[in-house]
């Protein structure tokens, strides 16, 4: 109310000087006008008058020159005339005036004095007046001057009017700008920050959490933007105090965001946290000629972009994005995530050959096809090799630069990218307690035995304190090839391997998802543009019944497999053309590889053979939708799909398995998983099938559409149980529980022998 009361007088107040300005000019130039206007209406009337004075003029006053004086005299306006002789005594002047002017005016003997006609305003008796005074001769000798008065008084009227009439107008105009001002304020910022008002007051109260569209004015977009993430600040924390206090009545132990950080704060004292990956959790893209920053498809992201938010600390990882290094600062650091910043990220620059031999080459057309049992042979090339021990070295380098002055930090190296990191970090830093985190299957001893270098990767991992795995069964499988490759103490009790007087403990940490994801918090639930309806209209299709595949298009994932196995559900129970779809996001990977294009061109050929077969005006089966989704974009499906199919040949874990389960606040939909996913290990309520069994998949999709919805429900409720208990902060505080229980041996790795 104040400020609306300060507004509107600061706008009187400053609309009056404006009006007041524009009159005193406009008046200014009025009088000038006017005045330049006598001078010369004078000048003419004087000019004409000398034309008829100058031959009647005498030594004397004369009746002539009276009457003509006196004929003169009655124009509008006019005052009088006076006509005086060189002595400027009094020739001729109209009775009227000999009362105004009883000695001659000065401008008289001015004029005369510069030869030529003068003008000048005076007040005579109180009234304005103008006076002109004109020289006259008679046989080319001064003979005298004439005088013309005029009445001045109409000028000063005239101006008054114009003043009045000027200052009102542009009063009233600048008023009514002001009012409209007003209501356009008040309309686009009072408005839309009352509603946001509003909303905020409900969410304090715990009433509505949906994300409302708040205003777009870009007058507001910098406050818009702060209040959404301030507002999901404020939700996450209260659904983790809630969580919090309900765990506490039912003596629980969820792992929570802020339970981990607690957690973290305890065992690292303030130290941050230094995560190692070849995938950077942000990448920045040019698209369409602007910077766009998209989260990359795959486990390693999604599993540990909510761990790095909960801890901070700092991320290295190859910056592959196009526009990676604009968005860097010199120090190839970036603070993510870019809308509410937790964490550094350092990105390590890899040049072409770099990427091509260590990433595409030894990584993935390596040790990838090695570790999972898919039947793509694995291609060990020597310069493959080099630039993989190159690239490891580069990392180890960066890392330790990272490391300076941080006295026994803690190091998270991730993937099959890093065999070697970890030796090279300890070598260096013989009290950083590293651990290696390995998200891929580790298979059996003969299969691990084909790499050329297996010694050479197996003795750099044991550099770490502690190697992590999904499954207690790719831990034997790691231990039985360590102790068949390498000389070393293997302990089966403990599950430690001991080389070189230093020791490295082997664990199962199934990785898994946040659960909940907090980051959902503010989405619109069943909004109707995400309803099923709408999603199946937004690509094309009608049908009754949705199932979704999520997956990175990746040779392991069983997509065809999948394909074939809806094309036999089709086959095998007609009732459901028409009413069931398949939805594959199928997110383009490594495609510079053949093997992936080769692939991605199966994938397509087969999508479109099946949906051939089946297809109608209004429905195919399989929709195939091949881009980069984000986790946003994906969510929708998983909520309104009755089916989610994973359907690995070989997988670490599959982190698709988990986050439909996440996603199902409703309790429903059935998940359909394979047996060679390490999921399946911990969600036994899925229909567990066997990929390469099409008749089973085939099967498992009719019994998942057809199970009563009370086995349904309770299947749901124990996966999300289980999802929930064992979710991404559990896995994070164990393993780093146990890699700061880890008790360093101070001596370098390299001067144990
Ligand atoms: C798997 C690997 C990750 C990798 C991800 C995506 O999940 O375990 O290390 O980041 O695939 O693959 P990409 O090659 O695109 O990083």
């Amino acid at each position: 109310m104040r400020i609306t009361f300060k507004l509107i007088a600061s706008l009187i107040v400053s609309v009056a000087l404006v009006a007041w300005f524009f009159a005193f000019f406009q008046v200014r130039q009025e009088k000038n006008k006017q005045y330049e206007d006598m001078e010369r209406r004078s000048r003419l009337l004087a000019e004409s008058l000398q034309e008829s004075i100058e031959p009647i003029l005498g030594k004397r006053p004369s009746k002539q020159l009276q009457r003509l004086v006196e004929k003169f005299g009655n124009r509008e306006r006019l005052a009088g005339v006076a006509v005086y002789d060189a002595h400027e005594s009094p020739l001729a002047i109209t009775p009227s005036l000999s009362s105004l002017l009883p000695k001659p005016p000065a401008v008289v003997a001015k004029s005369v004095g510069h030869g030529t006609g003068l003008g000048e305003f005076r007040g005579i008796n109180g009234i304005e007046m103008h006076l002109y005074a004109l020289p006259l001769k008679k046989n080319e000798e001064a003979a005298g001057a004439l005088v013309i008065v005029h009445d001045a008084a109409f000028i000063r009227i005239q101006l008054g009017h114009i003043w009045r009439r000027t200052f009102f107008r542009v009063l009233i105009q600048a008023i009514l700008i002001s009012l409209i001002t007003l209501i356009m304020v008040r309309w686009s910022i009072k408005g839309p920050v009352g509603k946001m008002a509003d909303w905020m007051k409900q969410l304090r109260a715990g009433e509505a959490v949906e994300f409302i569209s708040l205003p777009k004015e870009d007058l507001l977009a910098p406050i818009v933007k702060e209040v959404g993430t301030f507002a999901q600040h404020l939700v996450r924390a209260k659904a983790a105090a809630e969580a919090e206090a309900k765990l506490r009545q039912a003596a629980e132990s969820l792992w929570t965001p802020e339970r981990l950080k607690e957690h973290i704060r305890g065992k690292f004292q303030g130290k941050p946290l230094f995560m190692i990956s070849n995938r950077e959790p942000y990448m920045h893209l040019h698209r369409g000629g602007k910077i766009e920053c998209i989260v990359p498809a795959g486990g390693v992201v999604t599993a540990l972009d909510p761990v790095m938010r909960s801890c901070g600390g700092t991320w290295i990882a190859h910056g592959s994005g196009d526009a990676d290094w604009e968005t860097a600062d010199p120090q190839s650091r970036i603070r993510v995530p870019p809308e509410d910043p937790l964490y550094s990220l350092r990105r390590v620059a890899l040049t072409k050959e770099e990427e091509d031999g260590y990433y595409y080459g030894f990584a993935n057309e390596g040790i990838w096809p090695l570790c999972h049992i898919a039947h793509t042979r694995p291609e060990f090339r020597p310069e493959d090799w080099n630039y993989y021990q190159k690239v490891n070295q580069k990392f180890a380098q960066t890392v330790l630069e990272e490391l300076e002055g941080i006295e026994e930090p803690c190091v998270l190296a991730q993937d099959y990218h890093f065999t070697l990191l970890p030796r090279l970090i300890k070598e260096k830093r013989p009290d950083a307690k590293i651990a290696l985190f390995w998200h891929i299957p580790w298979p059996n001893p003969e299969a691990f035995g084909i790499c050329p270098w297996q010694k050479e990767l197996l003795y750099g991992m044991l550099g770490a304190d502690l190697i992590g795995f999904h499954t207690q069964f790719y831990c034997n499988n790691f231990l039985e090839t360590v102790d068949r490759t390498l000389e070393c103490r293997t302990n089966w009790d403990r599950f430690s391997v001991t080389k070189e007087g230093r020791s490295t403990l082997v664990k199962a940490f199934p990785i898994s998802v946040a659960f909940p994801d907090a980051s959902l918090d503010l989405r619109p639930r069943n909004a109707p543009e995400e309803g099923r309806a709408g999603l199946l209209e937004d690509i094309g299709v009608k049908a009754k019944f949705l199932a979704v595949g999520v997956d990175r298009l990746d040779y392991t994932k069983g997509i065809l497999e999948r394909f074939k196995a809806i094309e036999r559900f089709l086959e095998k129970h007609s009732q459901y053309q028409k009413q069931f779809v398949f939805v594959q996001l199928g997110a383009p990977t490594r495609t510079h590889i053949k093997r992936y294009n080769d692939f991605l061109a199966e994938v397509e050929a087969e999508a479109d053979r099946v949906n051939w077969k089946f297809k109608t005006k209004e429905w195919r089966p399989i929709v195939f939708l091949k881009k980069h989704h984000s986790h946003r974009e994906i969510q929708p499906y998983y909520q309104h799909a009755d089916i989610c199919l994973v359907t690995s040949l070989s997988d670490g874990m599959n982190l698709v398995a988990k986050e439909y389960v996440a996603a199902r606040e409703d309790n429903g939909g059935v998940l359909i998983l394979s047996r060679f996913a390490g999921a399946s290990r911990e969600l036994r309520d899925a229909l567990i099938i066997n990929p390469y069994d099409i008749d089973q998949v085939a099967e498992a999709l009719r019994s998942a559409l057809e199970m009563s919805p009370e086995e349904r429900l309770s299947r749901m409720r124990r996966l999300r149980e289980t999802v929930k208990e064992n979710n991404i902060y559990r896995w994070a505080g164990n393993l780093i529980t146990e890699l700061t229980e880890v008790r360093l041996n101070q001596k370098p790795a390299a001067e144990v022998v």
